[in-house]
């Protein structure tokens, strides 16, 4: 009897601009040597399309990504050219609130002692996730402007926090938390609530409580809390204590600049913007870097372990153990870029880690 063969899983690619432009080359390079059956199709959104023809994303865009695609693959939207930067927000904030991706999934992983800037710490000692809300918040854009230009301007910044919002990034750490293990083997049985709660009282409350409730559905988990400045010294003081962490937009996305600080740089750190059972969407932590870009001088690990983690999401398992194994072991031998102390190019970088997985 003959094992059914997997189907082909159909990935979207999207470049973006910068530094997006050389890494995601690689990764797709990597995942191609690493023989998992996705068949992968690129599209040009980005700034250089912007500034041609003013599309964004074209119309219907979100719709036939969700309704051709099993994945999204991006690497990162910004450019000088666009002052606005009205182009990534509509593509990339629209990707998250439009196909409703509302957990930015953000692993947190010492590949190699040497990467970290913390003294005396080991590689097992930082392995944990970080659960950012990525559909509200402060990044709906509510609130304005009043007296522009004058002394007496006003400017409102509205925090958005809905009960179905908060509900289900808090549910989803629970489950993270219970299907996942640590990459020693260890239990993860950890879940952190990350917030300002003591000033902001009102977004806070609703945090806390609903956090309250649901972690009482999940009892073989320990529910913990910690003010978000308070967590940013101890994640530098003592990151061995983490196992998940659940909190809003801002802060996560502050966090996570911390968190990759740890993991050796942004050019390091991989994630996922997820809904479970749609069509979801993974990409570098880092932006665009436009000061670098073009010189082949961009870390390619954080796209291409951003690669691994879409392919884990797709069930493609052992593509994606062989591939972030052929990272550490680039990561070892010091087959890197310069950010994180090695000699090699982009490109010489992504053909050092696919040679080595295929
Ligand atoms: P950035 O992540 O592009 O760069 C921050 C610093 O990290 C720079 O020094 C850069 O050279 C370095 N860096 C980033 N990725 C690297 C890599 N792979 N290898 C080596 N070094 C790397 O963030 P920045 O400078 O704040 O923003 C630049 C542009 O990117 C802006 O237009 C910003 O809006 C956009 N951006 C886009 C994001 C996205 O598309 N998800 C996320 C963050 C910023
Ligand atoms: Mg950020």
């Amino acid at each position: 009897m003959g094992e059914k063969k997997p189907e082909k899983k159909r990935i979207a690619v999207i470049p973006g601009d910068g530094i997006g432009k050389e890494v995601i080359p690689q990764a797709v390079r990597v995942i191609r040597a690493s023989g998992a059956p996705v068949e992968m199709t690129d599209f040009d959104w980005g700034a250089d399309r912007y500034l041609r023809d003013q599309t964004t994303v074209p119309a219907d865009g979100f719709a036939m990504l969700a309704r051709d695609f099993d994945a999204i693959l991006v690497g990162a939207f910004g450019d000088p050219r666009v002052k606005t930067n009205t182009h990534a927000k509509e593509i990339l904030l629209g990707m998250r609130f439009k196909m409703d991706l509302y957990a930015n999934v953000r692993p947190v992983r010492l590949l190699d002692t040497a990467l970290c800037p913390l003294k005396g710490v080991e590689s097992k000692d930082i392995d944990f996730v970080v659960l950012r809300e990525n559909t509200e918040g402060v990044y709906t854009d509510a609130g304005g402007v009043f007296k522009q230009g004058t002394a007496d301007e006003i400017a409102t910044q509205e925090d958005i926090n809905t009960r179905k919002g908060v509900e289900r990034i808090i549910r989803y750490a629970f489950e993270y938390c219970r299907a996942h293990t640590k990459l020693d083997g260890s239990p993860c049985g950890k879940v952190l609530m990350c917030d300002k709660s003591n000033a902001m009282t009102h977004a806070g409350s609703l945090w806390q409580r609903v956090f309250k409730e649901v972690s009482a559905e999940y009892p073989a988990v320990t529910a913990q809390h910690m003010y978000v400045d308070a967590l940013c010294m101890q994640m530098v003081r003592d990151p061995r204590q983490f196992d998940v962490i659940v909190t809003n937009n801002i802060f996560g996305d502050i966090i996570t600049d911390l968190a990759a600080a740890l993991q050796g740089g942004l050019g390091m750190a991989a994630s996922g913007n997820i809904h479970p059972g749609r069509t979801s969407m993974f990409e570098p932590v880092h932006g665009s870097a436009p000061p670098i870009a073009g010189k082949n001088e961009a870390n390619p690990f954080g796209a291409i372990l951003t690669a691994a983690m879409m392919l884990r999401h797709l069930e493609f398992t052992n593509e994606a153990d062989r591939i972030e194994a052929a990272v550490l072991e680039a990561v070892h031998q010091k087959k890197t870029t310069r950010d994180i102390g090695g000699t090699l190019g982009t490109r010489e970088a992504g053909e050092w880690v696919a040679n080595r997985v295929s």
